[in-house]
């Protein structure tokens, strides 16, 4: 009788919603729904609690505590103890088919300036990522490329042996490391063109110029001094001894998707999972990562109507590796079942603010495709029902979210700050320090459990719990997917601001 009935009613139900028919015939929807009550906001909110996230970012630091490098950088140990970790976690809920997505890509997993004089004078500099080694000690006289040494003919027959000095500027600090190889350079050295250090990459190699030799910095100040005594006649002789470690790694991107609900109109949430290497990366992205592992482990308590998925990206900091090979390995058919895209990170900043994405483009002049407006809105009403004051900030795609903009899929998410500095009205409306940046620890050695934010980390996991519990039960209101093509003009226009800035996320510099 039971099952009788149970098949009369989904066979009504079918007829009435096209779509489901369609759905269950293609074997897409084919998982039965567990006996389980529907979620909702209010349950799964209460669920997350700070004592399991704390548990989860002590997890993940105490990975990057078991080894030297005290990191959790793509390809390291404590990223991929990071990653089986959170295929158990997810696998051992049942709730969810969980799997690994494998991909390469070169990663500096260590760099050390053993070495640098300029004239006999130790010179304080940094290694671009990516950076050669040089063979042991090298010893050599600096010569000074012509212009900005964007072009192979800036590169002068006397570069060959030498160590080349380079202003930056114009074309990408790889290309003129690149240049500087192919034109039998032994290292070079970019100074900056404005005052400060820099810290950058060059971006993963091979590049068609040539070979990346060892590449530092120096500063604007000294960079000139250097060239102005050289045009002058002076011959000035460099020491450098540049280690690094470049390797070509496999990492994984970790998916899961829940077996019950509409697999046509899919949610989709996602974090980072590597560091930089400079620390343990608890609030950058641990917060995110841990964030949304614990709103899917309490999502398996409940049904759902649409399918939640949680992708796990790596790569993220070397430029988002991760989350770009997910989205273009989809096909087209399987992007425009993603209705939309939510990306946390770093959502536990100590200096914090409350900020979400401008998906609507009415703070910053960029918005998303269709629908990041209605995800902008949840969040603000989220944070506006608990008198709680929030404020957008740039949707500019220098997360994870950036390449889901890219294939048009709306996207939207919060996150309290990164390495801007707060501002006096910041300060004034949720207090911290103005004139500091947001995450002090920022993309350093102090970004670890001990230095973060609880309240914040709290109320912004629990926003995704609020948000997960809205469209996994509707997307009544919300706007269907068009087919890629329409929206292309912004997306250029985004595209065009993050590449023009940096390869990955906010400080990783290109040019
Ligand atoms: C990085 O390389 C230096 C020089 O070889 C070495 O002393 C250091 O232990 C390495 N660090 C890590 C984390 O592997
Ligand atoms: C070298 O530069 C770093 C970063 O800018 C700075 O913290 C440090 O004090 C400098 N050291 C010296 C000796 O100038
Ligand atoms: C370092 O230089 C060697 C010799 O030119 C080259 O074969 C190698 O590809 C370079 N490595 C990187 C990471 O560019
Ligand atoms: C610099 O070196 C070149 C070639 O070795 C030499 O001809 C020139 O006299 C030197 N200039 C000075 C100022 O020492
Ligand atoms: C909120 O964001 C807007 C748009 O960027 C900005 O003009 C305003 O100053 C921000 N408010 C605060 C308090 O930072
Ligand atoms: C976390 O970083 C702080 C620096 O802010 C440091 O004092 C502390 O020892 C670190 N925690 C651990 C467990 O190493
Ligand atoms: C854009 O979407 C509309 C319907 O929303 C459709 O008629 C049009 O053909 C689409 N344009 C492209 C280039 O796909
Ligand atoms: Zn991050």
């Amino acid at each position: 009788m039971r099952v009788t009935f149970a098949l009369a009613a989904l066979a009504a139900a079918a007829s009435a919603i096209p779509t489901e028919l369609r759905e269950r015939q293609d074997g897409q929807n084919s998982k039965p729904c567990p006996k389980k009550p529907l979620v909702t906001a209010e349950k799964l909110k209460e669920d997350i609690t700070i004592k399991k996230l704390v548990k989860g970012a002590q997890q993940l630091e105490d990975f990057a505590y078991s080894y030297p490098a005290r990191n959790r950088i793509m390809g390291g140990k404590a990223h991929e103890d990071t990653v089986n970790w959170l295929k158990k976690e997810l696998e051992s809920t049942s709730y969810y088919d969980v799997t690994l997505q494998p991909f390469s890509n070169y990663v500096m997993l260590n760099g050390t300036l053993n070495t640098f004089t300029i004239g006999g004078r130790a010179i304080n500099s940094t290694i671009f990522e990516y950076s050669n080694s040089t063979a042991g000690l090298v010893t050599a006289p600096v010569v000074v490329v012509s212009n900005l040494g964007c072009a192979a003919s800036d590169y002068p027959a006397a570069v060959a042996g030498s160590i080349v000095l380079i202003s930056r500027g114009s074309c990408e600090f790889g290309l003129k490391s690149a240049l500087a190889g192919g034109a039998g350079a032994v290292a070079a050295i970019i100074y900056n063109n404005a005052p400060g250090s820099i810290s950058a990459t060059l971006g993963p190699p091979p590049r068609p110029e040539g070979s990346y030799v060892a590449t530092v910095s120096l500063l604007q100040a000294e960079g000139l001094a250097l060239v102005a005594q050289i045009q002058g006649g002076a011959n000035v002789t460099a020491s450098l001894d540049v280690l690094t470690d470049v390797q070509v790694i496999t990492t994984n991107n970790v998916l899961a998707t829940s077996k019950c609900g509409d697999k046509s109109n899919q949610l989709w949430l996602g974090a980072h999972t590597d560091s930089v290497g400079a620390g343990p990366g608890i609030n950058d992205d641990g917060s995110g990562t841990v964030g949304i592992l614990n709103v899917a482990k309490s999502l398996a308590k409940y049904n759902v109507k649409n399918a939640v998925s949680f992708g796990f990206w790596s790569g993220e900091e070397s430029g988002l590796l991760g989350s770009t090979y997910f989205v273009e390995s989809l096909s087209p058919e399987a992007a425009l079942k993603i209705r939309a895209y939510l990306n946390f990170d770093m959502i536990a900043s100590p200096n914090y603010v409350h900020q979400i994405y401008d998906g609507d483009g009415s703070a910053y002049g960029l918005s998303g495709p269709a629908g990041s407006a209605d995800i902008e809105a949840f969040f603000e009403g989220y944070f506006k029902d608990l008198n709680i004051p929030s404020n957008a900030t740039e949707f500019n795609g220098r997360s994870d979210y950036g390449p889901f903009l890219d294939a048009n899929i709306p996207a939207g998410g919060t996150t309290t700050g990164a390495d801007e500095i707060k501002t006096v009205a910041e300060q004034a409306i949720w207090g911290g320090v103005a004139g500091e940046i947001l995450d002090q620890n920022y993309h350093q050695a102090a970004d670890n459990v001990t230095n973060l934010n609880q309240d914040a980390w709290l109320l912004h996991s629990r926003g995704i719990a609020a948000a997960v519990a809205h469209y996994a039960t509707s997307w009544e209101g919300f706007p269907v997917r068009t087919p890629v093509g329409n929206g292309t003009a912004k997306r250029s226009v985004r595209t065009e601001v993050r590449k023009g800035v940096q390869g990955a996320k906010r400080s990783i510099k290109l040019l």
